[in-house]
């Protein structure tokens, strides 16, 4: 069976770190009030001409030269992002241009901060029906740009960067002790729309738009939903909780983290956190969580790691993976 094994990854952060005492000079706001509600400290924010392509490329240029190839041998990069550089064309033919993988197909996925997820259950598909065999699954924002910075309830809680993973084919027993991607669980529900959204859009009113949340509503259905999502991966693999060494949840919000380990009965040590000092980054959160557990060698080869991720739409996923 081919199974899809990480081979290399990779993550940037611009260098302009903002303070939450930074946040409370222009908007009513205090450092203690965003970290007891959500234990963010910092965020990092992309510079002036900074794009997201930009932060996609770092991390990608990472991420192939761990896993010691070049981008002529990429097949497929696929990029989670709901800020792209442009309305057209993808953000990841701009990556492609910049690392020369001039032989694959590119395209941008958007899955609000599931974007990740997505974009590795699509890349694990492609590879495993042969239509690709290394594949590059980036997360990459620019959140910053679509912030109301006057809003205090939603611009305290986003940050700029990006992170990715270089995925190959590799012939697995079909086990679950097999390394590499086992299975991903992926859900939408178009219903909720109004709870969390940006209020721009080219064909809406041209503009990019800004985000707009019902925060305490999205924050019950975080919890309630992440679990869920978190079991099914579970259930499909049939593993019990005690088999997870790493979750690697998406960075919203500590509360939610914490929450949502609770309910599910995992120990917080076990737990990859990185939203003190990225704060949201939507669908870079995951990789950029990864990249730092991995590169510090807390993920070894042959752990179970368990990912999952909610966001507009609303989006959620999971994925189970062996390193
Ligand atoms: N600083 C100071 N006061 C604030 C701030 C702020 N940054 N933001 C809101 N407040 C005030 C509110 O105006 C309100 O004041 P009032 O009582 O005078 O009206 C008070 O604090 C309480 O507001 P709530 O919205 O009820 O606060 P809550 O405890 O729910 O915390 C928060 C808000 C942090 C947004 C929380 O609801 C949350 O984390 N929700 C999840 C949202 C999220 O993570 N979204 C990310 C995208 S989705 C995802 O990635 C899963």
């Amino acid at each position: 069976m081919i199974r899809s094994v990480v081979q290399g990854w990779g993550a940037y952060l611009p260098e302009k770190i903002v303070t939450n005492d930074d946040l409370a000079k222009f908007v009513d706001t205090s450092d203690s009030w965003i970290r007891e509600r959500t234990g963010i400290c910092q965020r990092h924010v992309a510079a002036d001409g900074e794009m997201t392509s930009d932060l996609a490329t770092n991390a990608a240029r990472q991420a192939l030269e761990r896993a010691g190839i070049d981008g002529l041998e990429v097949d497929l990069i696929v990029l989670g992002t709901a800020t792209p550089d442009e309305t057209f064309p993808a953000t990841a033919t701009r990556v492609q241009e910049y690392i020369g993988a001039h032989r694959a197909c590119a395209f941008d996925l958007q899955a609000a901060c599931s974007g990740f997820i997505y974009a590795l259950a699509v890349a694990d598909n492609f590879i495993r029906l042969g239509q690709a065999r290394t594949a590059l699954v980036l997360g990459a924002e620019t959140f910053s740009r679509i912030l109301d910075w006057s809003d205090r309830t939603t611009c305290v809680l986003f940050g700029d960067g990006a992170g990715g993973v270089v995925l190959r084919a590799e012939e697995g027993e079909g086990s679950s002790a097999d390394r590499g991607v086992l299975s991903t669980h992926l859900h939408s529900d178009g219903r909720q729309h109004d709870l969390l959204y940006a209020d721009g859009g080219p064909s809406l009113n041209q503009v990019a738009g800004v985000v707009r949340m019902e925060g305490r509503e999205v924050f019950r259905q975080a919890v309630a939903k992440l679990s869920q999502v978190v079991d099914e991966a579970l259930e499909g693999n049939g593993f019990s909780v005690s088999d997870i060494d790493w979750l690697v949840p998406h960075q919203a919000n500590k509360r939610i983290l914490d929450s949502t380990a609770k309910k599910m009965g995992i120990g917080i040590d076990k737990m990859v956190v990185t939203v003190d000092r990225h704060a949201n980054t939507s669908a870079a959160s995951i990789p950029l969580a990864l990249n730092e557990a991995a590169s510090d060698q807390r993920i070894k080869e042959g752990d179970l790691v368990v990912m999952e991720a909610m966001g507009a739409g609303f989006t959620w996923a999971s994925a189970a993976l062996r390193w």
